[in-house]
Order: structure tokens, then C-alpha cells, then sequence
């Protein structure tokens, strides 16, 4: 058992504060949010995390896990100290390290004078190393280490993740820092995960390299997809066999209407960023980024061809706010695009998301808000499905085309039976996946 901070209670602090606490340590989670600290030591998410609130309540419970603004107070009492603080993107793309050098500074103040530091924010290249730096040329004490320790959580999935994740990285200079660590995590090993242990630098790149990759395979599909429209192909046929072949694997190959999130857009313009200080020009990344741009803005064209052009004074359902489902983030979402796209051309939006609409509201405070899917169809011209909620798998086509206005559904993410849809005489577009007659018909 160690007693341990976690600085920055965010998605990823959270949820190694409270997974870290759950493998038997003491936790002090910090934030400088008095209103979240409050909530969490109430047992309260300041976010939509499936499952994450049972193992919070668990763990302050069992008196392992509590949260603090006290920064100092955290840091004394602990031999290790997980940073895990914002990253933000600075207008160049750049990545934003003013929180994460104020945090180190308190932990060079504060800290035991044998201290594990692990960072646990998404830092560009070289961050790790310079941290230690910063650290050592504020106090003399050469006994805090830092370590770069890449977080791979998925919202929506994140505490699944922390147990169980692909592998755990360790990139460390010495053997004491990689031991301490190690050990933490050895009761993941237990679910046989391997340990990938290397050089910091290693570390740091192997987080931007993977997310770059996630983007550029997603990205990847949504452009076939594209095209599969085009010539009458089927993009989940395509996507299945080419997820056959064991080299390019079958998952990350779902169309929709392009990734978004607090992690993927931030980092591969962050890489980018990187290679351009290195004069590396990370061609492929920025091309990835400008099509994901690009891919956003079809979806309000592809309603248009629909709608036959004029979609002023139209009303639209729009169908999922969050970037993804199973979570109530709004950050990149593609679903920000469309929403800015539809007011742009003059339609009114009917929007609803089970968990996101409340984070939504705060951006655009002035669309109708519904309660439900069926709710937000009501004397819709047009509907779109923007995010893959399993709700919207089982809407209702009777109910649809009484309450719905026009006939026209754009499927985004391919949730809803084509067959049926078409059955029930509506004119559904899914992506990537325009049936042969229609083609032919143009
Ligand atoms: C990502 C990484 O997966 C995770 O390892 C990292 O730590 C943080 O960033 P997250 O942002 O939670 O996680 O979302 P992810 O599940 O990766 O999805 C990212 C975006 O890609 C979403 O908008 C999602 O809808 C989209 N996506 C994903 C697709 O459009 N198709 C897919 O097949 C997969």
C-alpha cells in the first residue's frame, strides 16, 4: 500500500485516483475546483462516467480515497504523485504545459524527499524529461524522479480500461522509478497485461503515435465511406473483410461523421505541432486533421442533396450531441458542426442526446432541447443520427412516420435497419451504404 496524490481530477485523475485507491492505496485526489472537490468527497461525478460512481462511493468508503484543493497537504504525505493535469491546445495546436509546470512547482516545493513523480497528462515529447529539470533546478534534493506513464482510458469505457487495459507503459531512467511503478500496477499482471518499459522520450510518443494512428484508421473509413456512397458499395462489408487481415485489424473502422473527443483532435495537432518545432513535416497528421475538418462539413451538405437544396426554414432532428455514446462529452463533436452548419443555412434544430445535452445547452443555448429521440422528431422535416447511442437502434418506424413532418433520415453512424427504414417509406441514407437502385436511379 502507498499513499499517493493524484493532481488533476479530470477524466484521466479520476479515474486512476479512484482505480488506484481500488487497488488497495491510500488516494488523495487534488484539483484547484472547489465546487468539484466538494461533489467527489460526496461521492458525487462531476461527469457522466458509466460504473465510475460505484467504485468512487466504494473507495471513500473505505476510507482509502479522498479529495483536496490542498495541493501542499496532498504532496507531503505521499512517496508517489500522479500528474494529471489539463493539456489544453494553444491556438498554433501546440500543447498548453502552464498547469502542469505550476503543479510540478508545488510538488518541488512540497514533496518527501524520496518522490516518485509520474506523468500522467499527454505531454509533447521531451515534457517529461524538462518536468525533472524544472524540479532540480528548484530544490537541491536529488531524490524526486519523474516518469512519463501514458494513460490509453477511453471515455465511456475508462474505468474497464484502467483494469484492464492493452498494456501499461513505463518510461523511466531508473531501475528504482520502474520498480516503484511496476509495482503499483502489479496487480493488473494478474490479468496477465504485459509492462512495456522504456525511455521517457519512447513513452511520450508511443501515446501521440497511437492516437494518431486511432485518427488517421478512422479517417481512413469515413473517406471510403464516402466513396462507397458514391459507387454503390457496402462500407460494412468492407470494413469487415479489411479487418480480417490480421495486419489492420477490424477495430476503429466504424464510419461516422468524424472523430472528436478531448483526446484525438488535441494530440495529432499537437504531433503535428511537434514535428513542425523538429522540422519533421508530419504531412500524413495534418492531413488527417484538415479531412476530419472536411468530413464534419459534409453532413449538413449530404441533408442538403436530400432535402433537394434549401433547407431554410426547415426543421431538423438532429439526433445524438455527444462526440461518441456513453458519455455526456461535447468536446469536438462533430454534432458542434452540424449544429453551427443547420443555423448557418437557417433550419430550426430539434436536438437530443441521453447524457450531453446539458453540456450542449452551454454552447448553444437556443435550440429546443428535447426529451426524448421520438420527441425531437415531432414535425421534423429531415432526421440525423450523429452519434451511435444503442437507444437509436430501436427507434420506433410506425410512431417516426406519424409524428415526423418530412420522410427524410441521414444515418450517420449506421444505427438503423435500412430495410426497414425504406419498408416504412421513409428515404434513408445510411454512410457508406447506399443500396444499388438508388444509384442507378440518380
Ligand atoms: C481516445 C483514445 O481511444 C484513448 O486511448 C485515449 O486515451 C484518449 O483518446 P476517446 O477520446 O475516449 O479515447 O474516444 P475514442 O473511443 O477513441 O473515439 C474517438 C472518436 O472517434 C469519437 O468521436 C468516436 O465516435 C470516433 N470513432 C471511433 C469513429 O468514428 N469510428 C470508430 O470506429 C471509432
Amino acid at each position: 500500500m502507498k499513499d499517493i496524490a493524484v493532481i488533476g481530477t479530470g477524466y484521466v485523475g479520476l479515474v486512476v485516483a479512484v482505480g488506484l485507491a481500488d487497488l488497495g492505496n491510500r488516494v488523495t485526489g487534488v484539483d484547484i475546483d472547489d465546487v468539484k472537490i466538494a461533489m467527489l468527497n460526496e461521492g458525487e461525478l462531476p461527469f457522466y462516467e458509466p460504473g465510475l460512481k460505484d467504485y468512487l462511493e466504494a473507495n471513500i468508503e473505505s476510507g482509502r480515497l479522498d479529495f483536496t484543493r490542498d495541493i501542499a497537504a496532498a504532496v507531503v504525505k505521499s512517496s508517489v504523485v500522479f500528474l494529471a493535469v489539463g493539456t489544453p491546445p494553444r491556438r498554433d495546436g501546440s500543447a498548453n504545459l502552464e498547469y502542469l509546470e505550476s503543479s510540478i512547482d508545488a510538488v518541488a516545493e512540497h514533496a518527501p524527499s524520496r518522490t516518485l513523480v509520474v506523468i500522467k497528462s499527454t505531454v509533447p515529447v521531451g515534457t517529461s524529461r524538462a518536468l525533472g529539470e524544472r524540479i532540480r533546478s528548484r530544490r537541491s534534493a536529488a531524490g524526486i524522479e519523474v516518469v512519463s506513464n501514458p494513460e490509453f482510458l477511453r471515455e465511456g469505457r475508462a474505468v474497464q480500461d484502467f483494469f484492464h487495459p492493452d498494456r501499461v507503459v513505463i518510461g523511466a531512467e531508473s531501475e528504482w522509478a520502474r520498480e516503484i511503478l511496476a509495482g503499483i500496477y502489479s496487480a493488473l499482471r494478474l490479468n496477465e497485461v504485459p509492462f512495456v518499459c522504456c525511455d521517457m522520450e519512447t513513452a511520450e510518443l508511443i501515446k501521440y503515435a497511437t492516437n494518431a494512428f486511432l485518427a488517421t484508421k478512422i479517417t481512413f473509413i469515413n473517406q471510403m465511406a464516402s466513396l462507397a456512397d458514391k459507387v454503390g458499395a457496402d462500407i460494412a462489408l468492407i470494413a469487415k473483410s479489411m479487418g480480417m487481415d490480421g495486419r489492420i485489424g477490424e477495430k476503429f473502422l466504424h464510419p461516422g461523421p468524424g472523430f472528436g473527443g478531448s483526446c484525438l483532435p488535441k494530440d495529432i495537432r499537437a504531433l503535428a505541432s511537434t514535428g513542425d518545432s523538429f522540422d519533421v513535416h508530419m504531412s500524413l497528421v495534418k492531413s488527417v486533421i484538415a479531412a476530419n475538418e472536411e468530413l464534419k462539413t459534409r453532413v449538413v451538405m449530404r441533408l442538403k442533396e436530400l432535402l433537394g437544396t434549401r433547407i431554410r426554414g426547415l426543421s431538423i432532428a438532429v439526433l445524438g450531441l455527444a462526440f461518441k455514446s456513453n458519455t455526456d462529452d461535447v468536446r469536438e463533436s462533430p454534432a458542434l458542426r452540424v449544429v453551427a452548419d443547420l443555423l448557418e443555412e437557417g433550419a430550426f434544430v430539434r436536438a437530443h442526446d441521453p447524457q450531453a445535452m446539458d453540456n450542449f445547452r452551454a454552447v448553444f443555448p437556443d435550440i429546443s432541447y428535447c426529451a426524448s429521440g421520438h420527441e425531437a422528431m415531432k414535425g421534423a422535416d429531415a432526421l440525423v443520427i450523429l452519434t451511435e447511442w444503442n437507444e437509436y437502434r430501436s427507434l420506433d418506424f410506425n410512431l417516426m412516420s406519424k409524428v415526423m413532418k418530412g420522410r427524410i433520415l441521414l444515418d450517420m453512424r449506421n444505427v438503423l435497419n435500412s430495410r426497414l427504414a425504406r419498408e416504412h417509406g421513409f428515404v434513408y441514407r445510411g454512410n457508406g451504404r447506399v443500396i444499388k437502385e438508388l444509384i442507378q436511379s440518380r
